[in-house]
């Protein structure tokens, strides 16, 4: 089957496709979008070809116009409702003890999928441990990890406060998953050059998708630094060989709204 297929009476010869193409394969004949031969191997399946004509026709082997969505150009916030947005989100600390659905988390993750990849590779993994009692179980490895730590590497543990985390901890306080219903963590093959960058831009794009389903996170970082370095933890997330944790973020309803948004350091701008 050939990499592109186009509909001739739909095709407005206008070289959209052929100048958003990112792999530069698609030749214009008389107007008409090809590609030449072997250059199926260049093609990152990112779907432009399909995405960008505004006539529906050009489908790509991997991708017709009927398996993308529509885009809506009045759902698409303007910049006001944008900046109120990104700015008032917030890391969330207090969690109400309720389970949030497995439909929706599956659909924040969907949605987090969306998010770029170097080369369209999109490594990245997603697990999620849904029962509270598998995450108390697994919260007691990063707590294990972090007396190893203030053993073996007392600096870094005191640059990081494990001790004071520790004994907190022990004394019935979440300071490690702050009582998150959920958590999910990012993961990707530690070989795939692209699983790192692309894990972290879409586990921030799950951070944003959920306060629109009235959900809340917060990053979870020293859970992903047990679960980087510390073989118990890893040995019971059972990721596939060689997956490595690149994030982790907590998940559940907030307990509290909140009412202003403090101001961030000024941005550091060069060039302008
Ligand atoms: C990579 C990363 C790791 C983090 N790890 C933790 C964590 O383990 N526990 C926690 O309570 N907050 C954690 N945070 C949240 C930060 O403390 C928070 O983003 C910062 O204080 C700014 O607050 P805001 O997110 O509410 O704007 C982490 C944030 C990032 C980006």
């Amino acid at each position: 089957m050939a990499l592109i297929t186009v509909d001739k009476d739909r095709c407005l010869k206008d070289g959209i496709c052929a100048a958003e193409c990112p792999s530069l394969i698609i030749n214009l004949k008389d107007g008409v979008p090809d590609v030449f031969k072997g250059a199926e191997k260049f093609c990152i399946n990112c779907g432009h070809c399909v995405a960008v004509c505004p006539t529906a026709a050009l489908s790509h082997k991997n991708l017709s116009p009927d398996d993308c969505l529509e885009i809506n150009q009045s759902f698409l916030p303007e910049p006001t409702k944008m900046e109120h947005f990104l700015r008032s989100r917030r890391s969330i600390r207090s969690y109400k003890k309720k389970q949030v659905s497995k439909e929706i988390l599956e659909q924040v993750i969907s949605i987090a999928s969306h998010a770029p990849s170097g080369h369209n590779r999109q490594p990245v993994k997603w697990h999620v441990i849904y029962e509270r009692q598998e995450l108390d179980e697994l919260c007691n490895h990063v707590i294990d990890w972090m007396k190893w730590m203030i053993q073996n590497k007392p600096e870094v543990a005191k640059a990081l406060e494990l001790a004071l985390l520790v004994r907190t901890y022990e004394s019935g306080v979440d300071v490690i998953t702050r009582g998150a219903p959920h958590l999910i963590i990012a993961h990707g093959n530690k070989e795939d050059f692209s699983a790192p960058t692309a894990s972290t831009i879409a586990m921030t794009w799950l951070e944003l998708a959920l306060p629109p389903f009235g959900l809340g996170g917060c990053w979870c970082g020293y859970f992903n630094a047990a679960a980087t370095f510390w073989q118990p933890l890893q040995a019971a997330l059972a990721f596939p060989e060689k997956s490595l944790s690149y994030g982790v973020m907590m998940v559940g309803f907030p307990k509290y709204q909140y009412h202003r948004i403090p101001p961030r350091n000024k941005p550091v701008i060069t060039g302008l």
